[in-house]
Formats: C-alpha cells, sequence, structure tokens
C-alpha cells in the first residue's frame, strides 16, 4: 500500500542543514499496524509528515496503492491529504473556537459533502468514539482523552484507509493513554492501515511491527514475514512487540466504537 524508496529531505542551508532522512525505504502493507521508534530527532515526524502528504521530500519516491504520489502538484497533494488519510497528532489540535461536532464535520466539509451526510457521519464517529454527549462542548471543556477521542474523531470521520499518529498518547495519562491505544487497535481490525509515532514501548508492544528509525535512516524494522509465528495475546509482559503479522483478535473489554456501523 506504501512504497518509499530512497526518501531524502532535509532543513535549512549550507552548513546549517540537518539530514532528517537520508534515504528511507519502506514498505507498509494494507491492514497493518506499525510503531515507528527512535530517538528524539531521529526523523520520525519528517516520515509521517511525508506520508501524509504534509510535507515534499527531496529525492526519493512515494507510492501510495500503487500510484505515485506527486509532490509538485499542490493539487494532488490537498487532495491525497483531503481523501486519502488521517492525521492524529500529540496536542490534539483542534480548532478551539468550533465545538466539537463543528470540529469533526471539518474535514467532510473540505470534501464537500452534503449536510445532512455530514451531520449522520459525524454523529455517528463521536458516538462511536463514546463522545456524543461532547458535541456541543468546546475544546477547552473537555479532558485531554476526550480531546484527543475528538481529534481521532476528526482525523477517521472522513473514512480514510490510512491512520498516521504522531504521539498521539504522548500528553495522556497512562491510563486514558491506553484507551486510546485500544481506539487504533479496533481501528486496525476494521482493515485501516494505521502508523503509529511512539516512545512509549507498551504502546509499540500492541503494534503488529516496529519500525525503529535512527539519524533518519530505518535502523531496523520488525517485519515478520508471512508465516511468521501467531502468538495469543496482543503483546508481551516485558513490552516486545506480538509476533504476529495481522491484526490481533480483542481481547480486552472496551466501549464500542463503531455504534453498530463499520466506521
Ligand atoms: N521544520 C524544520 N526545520 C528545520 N529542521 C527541522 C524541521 N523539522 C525537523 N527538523 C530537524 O530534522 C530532524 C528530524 O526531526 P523530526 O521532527 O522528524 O524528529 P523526531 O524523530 O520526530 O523527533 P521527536 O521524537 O523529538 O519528535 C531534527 O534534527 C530536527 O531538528
Ligand atoms: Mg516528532
Amino acid at each position: 500500500m506504501i512504497e518509499l524508496k530512497n526518501v531524502r529531505k532535509s532543513f535549512g542551508k549550507k552548513e546549517a542543514q540537518v539530514e532528517a532522512l537520508r534515504g528511507v525505504t519502506l514498505t507498509v502493507r494494507e491492514g497493518e499496524m506499525a510503531a515507528v521508534m527512535g530517538k528524539s530527532g531521529s526523523g520520525k515526524s519528517t516520515l509521517l509528515n511525508i506520508l501524509g502528504g504534509m510535507m515534499s521530500m527531496d529525492s526519493g519516491t512515494y507510492s501510495y496503492q500503487g500510484q505515485p504520489v506527486d509532490f509538485r502538484s499542490q493539487k494532488e497533494l490537498a487532495r491525497f491529504r483531503r481523501d486519502e488519510v488521517g492525521f492524529v497528532v500529540q496536542y490534539f489540535a483542534l480548532a478551539e473556537d468550533l465545538n466539537i461536532f463543528q470540529n469533526v464535520a471539518l474535514p467532510l466539509k473540505y470534501q464537500g459533502r452534503p449536510r445532512k451526510e455530514i451531520r449522520e457521519m459525524v454523529t455517528r464517529t463521536l458516538e462511536g468514539l463514546g463522545i456524543a454527549d461532547k458535541a456541543k462542548a468546546y475544546p477547552y471543556e473537555l479532558s485531554g482523552g476526550q480531546q484527543q477521542r475528538a481529534a481521532i474523531a476528526r482525523a477517521i470521520v472522513k473514512e480514510p484507509q490510512l491512520i498516521l499518529a504522531d504521539e498521539p498518547t504522548g500528553a495522556l495519562d497512562e491510563a486514558t493513554g491506553e484507551e486510546v491505544q485500544e481506539i487504533f487497535h479496533q481501528l486496525n481490525e476494521t482493515g485501516k492501515t494505521i502508523l503509529i509515532v511512539t516512545h512509549d514501548a507498551k504502546v509499540a508492544g500492541h503494534c503488529q511491527r516496529i519500525i525503529h528509525m535512527k539519524d533518519g535512516l530505518v535502523q531496523d524494522d520488525g517485519l515478520i514475514p508471512d508465516g511468521g509465528t501467531v502468538q495469543d495475546g496482543r503483546s508481551e509482559r516485558d513490552g516486545r512487540p506480538r509476533q504476529d503479522n495481522r491484526p490481533a483478535k480483542k481481547s480486552m473489554a472496551a466501549p464500542p466504537i463503531t455504534g453498530g456501523k463499520p466506521i
């Protein structure tokens, strides 16, 4: 689904230049859930921004579902961001002057969908994430966990196949972080492809694959080829990844997020 070849990206000029990505080659298959880990400054956010069409690359190629993503065309990039990708960041980035319903409705407005459809899709998504009662509230009236749910709602309401999350649990306490992690898990079970940047080994332990970055390169890619050992349980106690390559079955009680219909 995603194929990056030899992707390079640097910032700044001449002696002040920083090479954020130094030739990243990476394949992500449809339906995968992978963690992206690595030290601060290793290029994780840069990688995610390029994957989400939010940042151009200096050289290399990016193909999405078999089609090259054309970074020279602003129009094509805008369409790609609008239709294909849901992006979640650490500090939620909700618009403070819009209520939760309006925040979540924004991506659908950009797509030009009719009002009735927008209302239905937003309501369904908020219900699925357990924050329907906050539709009329403003972001500052919500807890961190609720704000992150709203941000996730905004990212998934248009039903993108690819969900990119940059430290989505970084600003949350442990229990709330786990709830948010569980939401990503359930989305993955509905077939979404998910990449999560995280510093948290526990979060990574819930993923099927860990992409380790170091100094702008994918250093170690914990991809288990087809036929890898499938184990029960979603993660091991020591925080190591599950050793299978397929979405895990749900093993924990959690609030339903689909409200009867698949997200
Ligand atoms: N807009 C920018 N302008 C200049 N330098 C940048 C910019 N964005 C990133 N960099 C540099 O590129 C390198 C990679 O940054 P990136 O944000 O991708 O790291 P990261 O792995 O996400 O780190 P963290 O874990 O701290 O979020 C760093 O050296 C950073 O300073
Ligand atoms: Mg980052």
